[in-house]
């Protein structure tokens, strides 16, 4: 498996992977949001053979850097991909936010398991009613 930006070509196999993980309720990003993010913002894909296993997109132009999406193909779950994107990323940064769904035990779990701590609950954050937890990870607290 190998960590790279992804480019305007792995906007279609980006888009399948995205409507397979996320449903309406949590703001799956179209096509024409990929090839924006690809372009502005800090991407990183997980491939192997050429196949996109996994994405995390970054917004890193905050003041406070933040996880805006991470998402793996349901084929490749369970296999590390996203410990190595998110390994990858926090040697990239001082400090990073999330919103995860309180429902989401996977995420969370990976979440806590790189030493994210939970700050806040958000109320009613997704469109299905579904509350947040804003979690925050600081490099100082792991040196
Ligand atoms: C959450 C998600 C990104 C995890 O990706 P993954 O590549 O399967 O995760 P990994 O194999 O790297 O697992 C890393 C850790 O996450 C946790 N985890 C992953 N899947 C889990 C599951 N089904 N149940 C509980 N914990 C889980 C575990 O702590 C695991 O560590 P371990 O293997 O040492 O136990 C993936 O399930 C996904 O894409 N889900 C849909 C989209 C999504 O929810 N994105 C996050 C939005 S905040």
């Amino acid at each position: 498996m190998t960590l790279q930006k992804p480019n305007l070509t792995d906007i279609k196999a980006l888009f399948e992977l995205e409507s397979a993980s996320f449903d309406k309720f949590n703001s799956p990003l179209s096509k024409r949001a990929f090839r924006y993010h690809i372009d502005k913002n800090f991407m990183l894909v997980a491939k192997e053979n050429g196949e996109i296993l996994g994405y995390i997109l970054i917004f890193a132009y905050l003041k406070a850097p933040r996880i805006y999406s991470l998402a793996v193909s349901p084929k490749a779950r369970g296999k590390g991909v996203a410990k190595a994107l998110i390994s990858e990323v926090l040697s990239l940064f001082e400090s990073l936010r999330l919103e995860v769904r309180v429902d989401n035990v996977a995420a969370i779990n990976l979440y806590k398991k790189f030493g994210f701590k939970q700050i806040k609950t958000l109320s009613k954050y997704y469109d299905d009613g579904c509350d947040a937890l804003e979690m925050l990870w600081l490099k100082r607290e792991f040196k």
